[in-house]
């Protein structure tokens, strides 16, 4: 008798035990870390995400976002998801050369798409998906493309020509591309993580830069500098990355519901890039601390034609394949 009471007594508490283990299980946390404002394209689809995939995986998963270089700037991010300390970032695609995925810098090149229509047969087609899966040996998952938008020059003297930039030193990613555009340009190119551009900008470490509105109004570039003139000479958009081990390791159905909440922060995202890029130039206008310039068509072309030798210089770097598979994807004729 004694025995069974014991007995009962032990299986009561390990049921207990399992039982509150189940009802306190903590949820799955995924850090989500990246540059940029909370009031941009990607901050706020970052937003997007972490709501809805709390709420269709019921609270099973937690998002903790990270945004404006809280926790890593640019080459520490990267890192940080290849070790697992965090779980999902959304770089800028100008930013995967020095990962070794050389292809990406496919869309920095200047004037290959020419608005966000043609970019879009390559980031929701099968040119995209290939880039993508170019990321799987680095241990990284490729889970979708974030627009930002086309990027203008700015610098603290007027731009109307591509000789204005010469000279000048300019602020870029750390792309290959984008540092043979600006010596196309005779300007000299400085590579700087997002975070310190602001005060590289004001303390006269650089001259100018090259970045959608979003980003230049939203990290107050307008404050500390002068010009800046709409080109739209490239874009800048986003491949939003997880931890492939974490990823593969999540139970099936969570992943099922992360990838719909994904697929809704996507179409959330390049809903939303174009207006709110075109809000952030009003904004950055009304300041009155920034000139901004409308090129005409002609001044626009001379841009055009001034960084037209960058693909050519650049297809044995990117590989004449990709670039192709996106000349195509968007029919552009040579
Ligand atoms: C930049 O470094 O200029 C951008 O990549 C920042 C961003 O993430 O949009």
């Amino acid at each position: 008798m004694f025995q069974t009471v014991t007995k009962a007594l032990a299986v009561l508490t390990i049921s207990t035990a399992l039982l509150s283990t189940s009802a306190l299980a903590e949820p799955i946390s995924i850090k989500f870390s990246h540059v940029v404002a909370v009031d941009t394209p990607k901050g706020l689809a970052a937003e997007f995400f972490k709501k809805r995939a709390e709420v269709l995986t019921q609270g099973k998963v937690k998002v903790e976002l990270y945004p404006n270089s809280q926790l890593y700037k640019d080459k520490e991010e990267m890192e940080a998801l290849q070790l697992g300390a965090v779980q999902m970032l959304a770089p800028s695609l100008a930013k995967f050369g020095p990962l070794g995925v050389k292809e990406f810098e496919v869309f920095d090149v200047p004037f290959i798409f020419d608005g966000y229509d043609d970019l879009h047969t390559v980031t929701q087609g099968p040119a995209g998906q290939k880039l993508l899966d170019k990321l799987e040996p680095k241990g990284i998952k490729g889970l979708a493309y974030w627009d930002n938008g086309f990027k203008s020059f700015s610098c603290n003297t007027p731009i109307k020509t591509p000789a204005d930039l010469k000279g000048k030193k300019m602020r870029i990613q750390s792309s290959k591309v984008l540092e043979e555009q600006m010596r196309e340009l005779k300007s000299i190119p400085q590579v700087m993580p997002f975070s310190e551009v602001y005060q590289a900008l004001q303390t006269g470490v650089v001259d100018g830069t090259e970045n959608p509105i979003s980003n230049f109004y939203t990290q107050k570039m307008h404050e500390v500098q002068k010009n800046m003139s709409i080109t739209d000479h490239g874009y800048l958009g986003y491949a939003v990355i997880v931890n492939k081990k974490f990823w593969d390791g999540l139970p099936a159905d969570i992943r099922t519901q992360l990838e719909v909440a994904m697929k809704e922060a996507t179409d959330y995202a390049n809903d939303i890039a174009k207006s709110s890029n075109e809000k952030d130039l009003e904004s950055v206008k009304a300041s009155g601390k920034t000139e901004v310039t409308m090129l005409t068509k002609e001044q626009r072309a001379a841009f055009k034609t001034a960084l037209l030798p960058v693909q050519d210089k650049m297809a044995s770097r990117i590989g004449q394949e990709t670039i192709d598979s996106v000349r195509q994807a968007v029919g552009a004729k040579k």
